[in-house]
Order: structure tokens, then sequence, then C-alpha cells
């Protein structure tokens, strides 16, 4: 099947057969940033992209869903020259290891903050909830998050 989606911005005619998963599609269209943590049965949150700003398992998720509709990856966030925000709230926090878990956490934040930039403790935990990482032990990222929320409301204000 042929669909027209729009990813990180720009409109993709993209073919696949119509079993095929959002995360097998975006992987063979070059979006290296969206990860397989576990056996595509949706429990590590490494294929983790935002459908229409909400965040999701691509692994789990039918590429035929995307049909009309904005997703983001975390390429379309910022790249090193120009990071976004939660990007460098994560650099800076040290919530950055080896880096696996890093796209999904970040795009789950950003799903997030968009919807409560005021999040509490509990809404964090709740947001990356699905998201596993093997290597910070979480305290680190619980820290980016707090601080990158802390940025937008600074950038929010009039
Ligand atoms: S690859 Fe693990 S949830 Fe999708
Ligand atoms: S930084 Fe290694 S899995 Fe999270």
């Amino acid at each position: 099947m042929r669909v027209t989606t729009t990813i990180n911005g720009k409109v993709r005619e993209l073919e696949f057969p119509p079993s095929a998963t959002l995360f097998e599609v975006l992987r063979r269209n070059g979006y290296k940033s969206v990860k397989q943590g576990c056996d595509r049965e949706g429990t590590c949150g490494a294929c983790t992209v935002l459908l229409d700003g909400v965040s999701i398992l691509s692994c789990i998720t039918p590429a035929a869903r995307a049909a009309g509709r904005q997703i983001t990856t975390v390429e379309g966030l910022g790249d090193p020259s120009h990071p976004h925000f939660i990007q460098t709230a994560f650099v800076e926090a040290g919530a950055v290891q080896c880096g696996y878990c890093t796209p999904g956490m970040i795009l789950a934040t950003k799903a997030l903050l968009d919807r409560n930039s005021k999040p509490t403790e509990a809404d964090v935990v709740q947001a990356l909830s699905g998201n596993l990482c093997r290597c910070t032990g979480y305290v680190k990222i619980l820290d980016a998050v707090r601080n990158a929320a802390a940025v937008m409301r600074r950038e929010q204000k009039p």
C-alpha cells in the first residue's frame, strides 16, 4: 500500500506491505533514531515516536495509521549544532549513557511537556513508565525532565 504522511515536517510518500509496522517503515526509510530494545512487543519504549504529538510505540503500531498524520522522530527535534532544549537538558543532567533509550525518552518527555509544562514527579514517572533504561538508574533522567520543564516555563513567560 502507499500512503502520504508527514515526517518531521516533510511530506513523504511511503510504500509498504499492509502488515508493516511503523517501526519497520521508519527504519527502512532512514530514521535510525527509532530503536528496537525488546522483541517488538511493546515492552521497552525504545521505538517511541510521536503521532500527531502523542507518544506511541512504533513497533506495535501499523504503518497504515500514519496516513495523513504527523510523525515526529528525534531527528525532527534538533541536531548537535541546534539541539532542542529537552536534548540539552538530557545532556546537561548526565541522563545519557549508552544513549539507546534516549530518543524514546526525549520524545515521551516532549509529549508530556507539550500537554503539561508543570508536571509533578508522579506525572513524569507515569509519562516515562513505558520507557526502560538499562544504564542510568532513572534519577538523572528525572532531573533532566524537571530541568526541561523549568526551561519551557521560562520560555513561555511573556
Ligand atoms: S521495540 Fe520495544 S517497545 Fe517497541
Ligand atoms: S542510557 Fe543506556 S539504556 Fe538508557
